[in-house]
């Protein structure tokens, strides 16, 4: 039996729209097992849809296809600490293990890169998948199927508030509420900021992240889909976050702080149980 662990991860990460992500410290585990028809459960409360629409099935299955190797079944099971649909990389920890499952089932025939490369085919974008198959912060670019990437490390400075509603956004919607067009200006905004973030973070330049994480191509159009956002980015830079972004998709809002920052998470947590507006989000501490 394989076992693979994925973790949750967060994409954009502000100005790096469909490029830039980084892994956290929340995993999902998967088995696998070949079988002779398919056989999915999960091994807590989550629904998974348990036939060859399944979306680790259908990645694990994508790598047979590759190789050109008849796929009767397999065994699946799957336990889900990343929420769903919450811009934390749901989605992506399931075709990742999919991926690296079949992989090992099959004596690890496929590169990183062709890995890297079936799993953004699948996800549409590489900034989830990235960094949930080599963790880290990863940049990644998707060129004509290929997709190129730099890992770097995050140091311990760090700690991330995942402010996670009880509600749940589809990143098919969270992609149809953008523009078709930018402007020459807002591109440049962000290229600019994308490639600061980046360095911000390679050198340790932490006090950078707060300009660098600012974003004109997709958070004004995403926060009128989360209720309650605008205060959350409010709340979280009153309460001295270095930086906050929309993660992924949304709904959740990522806040960045130092790690010795231990107060922040209470005064959060206060925060959000005393607000009315604010009581469907819940605050995380987790670590990259
Ligand atoms: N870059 C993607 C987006 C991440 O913002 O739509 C969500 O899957």
């Amino acid at each position: 039996m394989i076992t693979v662990t994925v973790p949750a991860t967060s994409a954009n990460v502000g100005a790096g729209f469909d490029s830039l992500g980084l892994a956290l410290s929340m995993h999902n585990v998967f088995t696998f097992e070949e079988a002779d028809r398919i056989y999915i459960s999960s091994v807590d409360n989550t629904r998974v849809p348990a036939g060859a629409n399944n979306l680790v099935f259908r990645s694990a299955r994508a790598v047979y296809d590759q190789l050109g190797i008849p796929l009767p079944g397999l065994r699946i099971t799957q336990r889900n600490d990343i929420p769903m649909a919450r811009g934390l990389g749901s989605s992506s920890a399931c075709i990742v293990a999919g991926i690296l499952g079949a992989n090992a089932l099959l004596g690890d025939r496929l590169t990183k890169r062709q890995m890297l490369t079936l799993a953004t085919a699948i996800e549409g974008h590489p900034d989830n998948v990235a960094p949930a198959m080599l963790g880290g912060f990863v940049t990644s670019v998707y060129d004509e199927g290929q997709v190129y990437t730099v890992k770097k490390h995050i140091d311990e400075e760090l700690a991330f508030a995942a402010f996670v509603p009880n509600f749940g956004l589809l990143t098919a919607k969270a992609r149809a509420a953008l523009p078709q067009m930018v402007s020459h200006k807002d591109a440049v905004y962000n290229l600019s900021r994308a490639a600061l973030a980046t360095a911000a973070f390679c050198d340790g330049d932490y006090e950078l992240l707060g300009v660098a994480t600012k974003d004109a191509l997709h958070q004004s159009y995403r926060l009128p889909l989360i209720p309650g956002g605008d205060e959350v980015f409010e709340l979280a830079l009153d309460m001295g976050a270095l930086a906050v972004y929309i993660s992924g998709a949304g709904p959740t809002i990522m806040a960045v702080v130092r790690r010795n920052d231990k107060e922040f998470f209470e005064r959060a947590s206060a925060a959000l149980a005393a607000d009315e507006k604010l009581k469907a989000f819940t605050v995380h501490r987790l670590l990259a």
